[in-house]
């Protein structure tokens, strides 16, 4: 028998951890015990701390319920969503970049129309985007779904308004020759939820809580891995410091001022407004799965 001292503590405690017999759960646990003991053996935190830490952690379940869940957002300020993302979601060639989906997704949103409006009475400058859906070869995808959300002008979602149903959402889908055409209001950066145990240790540090201003997707075709994803607004406040890591180059974009007139939904709107334009790249679901 070995018994337990500082130096083989680690050895003991992953070799007990292959004590597993599905070998997936054995490679994820015997991995999380060895990292786990290296951060504890590099840091070598004080007794004090480690409650610290555990306390923190306590808090962090308490405040999450069905609405509300801080432990995503603590995966999401550390990098870990997107590393998350990015592993299970890598893109062929041209396929559009997937990035977080963030919780403020609503299923069964309004199905609108092309060109129909999902800022319908909501504060914000008006904003246009246009584009088409493709395969990698270019070939368009006709009804594609567009899946979108985003905060209104005055950086809220929904979720974040009493009462509100419907609002700063939409189901699109792609016409035939696979463009789509959407009318909103432009976007705002907007703060993470600052009000719980992660607003607590990010007001600790010189860590900037807010997101960029982007709009929401969710894009699938039969056939295609779909992809959810942003697109960002080129030279945004915090473009360059998303607190979630979620800005992929690809996916930012030129949010063009025209003066008012006829838009590209063939409205006529009285002030400026912004035009966005982009193309989406959808991989087929069998290529999407060899390159992954
Ligand atoms: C969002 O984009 O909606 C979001 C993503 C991660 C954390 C908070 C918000
Ligand atoms: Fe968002």
């Amino acid at each position: 028998m070995t018994y337990v001292t500082e130096e083989n503590l680690t050895d003991l405690a992953v070799e007990r951890w292959g004590n597993i017999p599905d070998p997936r759960l054995r490679q994820i646990m015997m991995s999380a015990v060895k990292h786990l003991h290296g951060f504890v053996r590099e840091v070598e935190p004080t007794q004090q701390e480690w409650f610290a830490a555990i306390d923190w952690l306590t808090r962090i379940g308490h405040m999450s319920t069905g609405k509300r869940q801080e432990f995503i957002l603590a995966s999401d300020v550390l990098g870990i969503s997107m590393l998350v993302d990015s592993i299970n979601n890598r893109a062929p060639g041209k396929a559009t970049p997937s990035t977080v989906e963030g919780p403020f997704h609503i299923v069964d949103s309004p199905e609108i129309s092309n060109g129909g409006n999902m800022a319908e009475g909501a504060p914000g400058i008006p904003c246009f985007v246009t584009g088409k859906i493709t395969d990698l070869d270019g070939k368009p995808i006709a009804g594609a779904m567009l899946d979108m959300w985003q905060t209104d002008g005055e950086g809220l979602y929904e979720a974040q308004i009493e009462g509100a149903e419907g609002y700063m959402r939409g189901i699109y889908h792609s016409n035939p020759d696979g463009t789509y055409s959407v009318r909103t209001v432009a976007p705002i950066g907007y703060t993470i939820p600052m009000d719980g145990p992660i607003g607590e240790l990010m007001g600790k540090t010189k860590i900037s809580h807010m997101r960029p201003a982007h709009i929401h997707f969710h894009i699938a075709a039969p056939g295609y891995k779909s992809v959810t994803t942003h697109l960002f607004q080129k030279g945004s406040d915090f473009i360059d410091t998303d607190v979630v890591f979620g800005v992929k180059e690809a996916l930012i974009t030129d949010f063009v001022k025209k003066p008012a007139g006829k838009a590209p939904n063939g409205d006529m709107v009285d002030t400026p407004f912004y035009e966005v334009k982009y193309d989406f790249v959808l991989a087929k679901a069998a290529a999407a799965q060899k390159a992954a």
